[in-house]
């Protein structure tokens, strides 16, 4: 039998605020990540509300997701506003260069992201174009959305359907400037940023934070050469970092896959720890106080498009496999709310590491939306210490601590701990000791299969959802419980 892996609680040593926005999601203007999974228009036979589908809308309302980020991707940094405000029937339509080389109708522009965002009860988080845009395309952009005067831009939104400027608490500067959005060196980024950043001015009566287009996974030296010329010009830095079994040129299949390829996937996971830590101490050089957050604004699985699919337009599909990684990156977020105050996973629908599928008129619920539902208590929590003696899971050339963890009390006052066995094939007894807290019951919610691909289709749209667990109890002083092999486990304690 496994040994019991002990772990300590310390419920009355507080630590950090888990920014909700950790919870935060990704929308693109790519595939059908806005065009059939988003919008349908006013026109469509699908059910939506203003041309949102309203199937998508109530799944996100379910979540209540914190924020999101929209245009892109880097589809941002080729984005025109004004073709995407006005008359839709008079909007140009372009090519989606980035993604598939498909037509962009502009059908969805500002006032259907902004409105889409407070429909779902979400604070918009807007990317800029500085790839190929001058900055008075950005700073007019900001004045159209924000501004309360008379002025003619915000004159222009009103005559085009919106008297109140909307709210808009991030802006980002260009998306990877080190890649799609220009190909640039950090030194000629950074003086860029400064020089666009200046002209993105927040209104009398908002303040809008500023997030620095950052770095490529482990490119330490561009995180460096943002702070040092940069960093007190921002409050956020980005960073974006995709778990991909395989590499960037020889992905690897999303469904069928081996303990190999599980075990792959596990540990780069499980990376981000690092990346964070690193970039984190590189920040603290220039940023000793913590002004400037670490926004993780792109995070998720990245495998082969499904077969017969458009490449180009990244879809995929997500299984049990999906739903520990989400938990894994959800559990390290939680261990650095000194310098993480944001992150968003790539991507809402339909794209990459998706929360949900559509397809006409039918709408499938991923695994790694369960996962973000089970951490809903989470979001504004206070982050408590849960000290962890995990043995390592290993496979083959890979290994990774078996246990992934988070604790804290939630805003309603109860202590939450989550816990995921990233071993496909043994449980792991577990005991923590309880300091701090004289909760007595314990309940939770599981997501676990019995294959390690298990997964949700169309066909078949409730195969992977969470279920109470009743494998944990609470005896003096003391929580012990069973995780099933490839398991997410979130607790409540009473
Ligand atoms: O999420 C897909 C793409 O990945 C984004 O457009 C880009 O920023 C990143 O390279």
């Amino acid at each position: 039998a496994p040994a019991t892996v002990p772990m300590e609680l310390h419920a009355d040593e507080p630590g950090g605020h888990v920014s909700r926005n950790l919870f935060g999601q990704f929308a693109e203007h790519l595939g059908t990540g806005i065009y059939g999974g988003v919008w349908v228009g006013e026109d469509s036979k699908i059910p939506n509300v203003d041309g949102y589908r309203k199937d998508v809308v109530d799944a996100l309302r379910k979540l209540d997701v914190p924020v999101v980020r929209w245009p892109g991707g880097c589809f941002a940094d080729e984005y025109h506003w004004r073709e995407g405000v006005g008359p839709r029937d008079r909007r140009p339509v372009r090519v989606n260069t980035h993604w598939g080389g498909v037509t962009e109708s502009n059908a969805f522009g500002t006032h259907e992201f902004m409105n889409f965002a407070e429909l779902i009860g979400a604070q918009a988080y807007v990317a800029g174009n500085v790839g190929d845009a001058p900055p008075e395309e950005m700073a007019s952009w900001v004045e159209y959305m924000t501004s309360p005067t008379q002025s003619t831009l915000a004159n222009e939104r009103r005559a085009n359907g919106r008297d109140q400027p909307w709210q808009l608490p991030y802006f980002g500067i260009g998306n990877e400037l080190w890649g799609c959005g220009g190909n640039m060196r950090p030194e000629y980024a950074a003086d860029l940023y400064r020089r666009y950043q200046t002209f993105v001015k927040s209104p009398a009566t908002q303040h809008i934070d500023k997030i620095a287009p950052g770095a490529n996974v482990d490119d330490y030296h561009w995180t460096d050469v943002m702070m040092k010329v940069a960093g007190k010009f921002m409050d956020g830095l980005s960073l974006h970092y995709y778990t991909i079994p395989g590499n960037f040129e020889h992905k690897k299949s999303a469904t069928d896959f081996d303990e190999n390829d599980w075990a792959e996937t596990m540990q780069k996971a499980h990376y981000m720890d690092e990346l964070i830590t690193r970039h984190s101490a590189i920040m603290d050089k220039y940023d000793p106080d913590k002004k400037v957050a670490l926004v993780v604004d792109e995070w998720g699985t990245w495998y082969l498009p499904t077969p017969g699919t458009n490449p180009g337009f990244l879809q995929q599909q997500n299984t049990l496999r999906d739903a520990l990684v989400a938990a894994i990156h959800l559990n390290i977020f939680q261990h650095h709310t000194d310098r993480v105050r944001m992150a968003n996973i790539a991507q809402m629908v339909n794209v990459l590491q998706a929360m949900i599928f559509t397809q006409g008129d039918r709408m499938v619920l991923t695994p790694t939306y369960h996962v973000f539902m089970m951490y809903k208590p989470f979001m504004d929590a206070t982050h408590l210490p849960l000290d962890v003696e995990s043995p390592i899971y290993r496979h083959g050339d890979w290994s990774v601590p078996q246990i992934s963890s988070a604790a804290a009390r939630g805003k309603d006052g109860q202590v939450y701990i989550a816990l995921a066995n990233l071993d496909p094939e043994h449980a792991a007894p577990v005991s923590i000791k309880l300091d701090g807290t004289a909760a007595r019951r314990v309940s939770g919610r599981i997501l676990t299969a019995k294959t390690m691909n298990a997964m949700n289709t169309f066909a078949e749209p409730d195969k992977l959802v969470p279920t109470a667990f009743d494998g944990a109890k609470i005896r003096s002083g003391r929580l012990s419980a069973e995780l099933p092999a490839k398991s997410v486990v979130v607790l409540e304690l009473h």
